[in-house]
């Protein structure tokens, strides 16, 4: 039997090594700024977007490093997502104190500094995935992996979802909207983390295509078990505030259907995840168990 736990454990302290080699030092003239990123970026997330990306590059390549050549990629993943939670918690969006089991990062050092933390981060990942760290990748692979970055991260991903997540609060809303909020919110983000390690780890075009509806259904469940535990957990839990959506009127698959359709409609999206590895074998085991953890997650 896999251990996720235990995979989860080794893999998030590779995440955790790599991003403390590649990060910003807080020093010299720019060392407040600096600072502002590092609080938010060394607490505690799960890293869950880089070991998608690490363990999707093992899936499909025989390279037994393959997952040390993508490392920069990952960190640049968890450089985005951690400036996403930066916009998310501001006054503007979500209006958050609580992240990572710290105050937000605007609550600490003020909102003007923690836009521009957030502004740091996002570039920042694409000065590190395009850099020279990358020397063992062809330059082709480091460009098709900007490009798939850029995409999801952009308009037509996380911030186009982020945009209609604000615009959608304290309305009612087509089931159809909520699914497109949860698809380029999260999802994309989390698509492309495995679209990436499949295409630094060498997948041929229908490992790449099976790989793009598995991340696809992860994305979506990863979103619908957030608003389930919004509702179910605690913020000590959580490390973020509890009961948060309901209050900012926010569409969410709770407020649609309730605790318990919306846990059997997590399930169903992570069983399509690994109903689309059907072509995969025993290598695809870890992504298997993670799009399973990602519903049984506690927090
Ligand atoms: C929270 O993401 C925000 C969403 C996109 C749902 P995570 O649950 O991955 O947060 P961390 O990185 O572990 O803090
Ligand atoms: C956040 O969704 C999606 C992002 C792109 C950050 P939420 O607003 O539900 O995330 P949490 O619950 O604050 O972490
Ligand atoms: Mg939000
Ligand atoms: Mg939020
Ligand atoms: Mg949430």
């Amino acid at each position: 039997m896999f251990d996720i736990k235990q995979y989860l454990q080794e893999q998030r302290q590779l995440v955790e090594e790599a991003l403390r080699q590649y990060m910003l030092a807080a020093e010299g003239d720019f060392a407040a700024h600096i600072e502002t990123m590092r609080y938010s970026l060394f607490v505690g997330g799960k890293r869950i977007r880089p070991i998608l990306c690490l363990t999707a590059a093992r899936c499909v390549s025989d390279e037994p490093d393959v997952d040390m050549l993508l490392l920069p990629a990952a960190c640049a993943l968890e450089c985005i997502h951690t400036y996403s939670l930066i916009h998310d918690d501001l006054p503007a969006m979500d209006n958050d104190d609580l992240r990572r089991g710290q105050l937000t990062c605007h609550k600490k050092f003020g909102e003007a500094e923690a836009i521009l933390a957030g502004d740091g981060l996002l570039t920042y990942a694409f000065e590190l995935i395009s850099s020279e760290q990358f020397l063992g990748l062809s330059l082709e692979v480091r460009l098709r992996l900007i490009a798939v970055l850029a995409r999801a991260a952009g308009s037509l991903g996380m911030v186009g979802g982020q945009f209609l997540d604000i615009a959608s609060e304290g309305k009612e809303i087509p089931f159809a909207l909520l699914k497109t909020i949860h698809r380029s919110k999260t999802g994309a983000l989390i698509t492309a983390a495995v679209q990436m390690g499949a295409i630094g780890g060498g997948a041929v075009a229908a490992q790449l295509q099976a790989l793009t509806e598995y991340g696809g259904a992860v994305g979506l469940a990863f979103q619908i078990v957030d608003d389930l535990l919004d509702v179910t957990s605690s913020s000590k839990q959580l490390g973020k505030t509890a009961g948060h959506d309901a209050g900012q009127g926010k569409a969410t698959y709770p407020a649609f259907f309730g605790v318990e359709k919306t846990r059997a409609l997590a399930i169903e999206a992570a069983e399509r995840a690994v109903a689309a590895l059907v072509g995969f074998d025993e290598r695809a085991n870890p992504l298997r168990a993670l799009a399973r953890y990602i519903v049984s997650r506690t927090n």
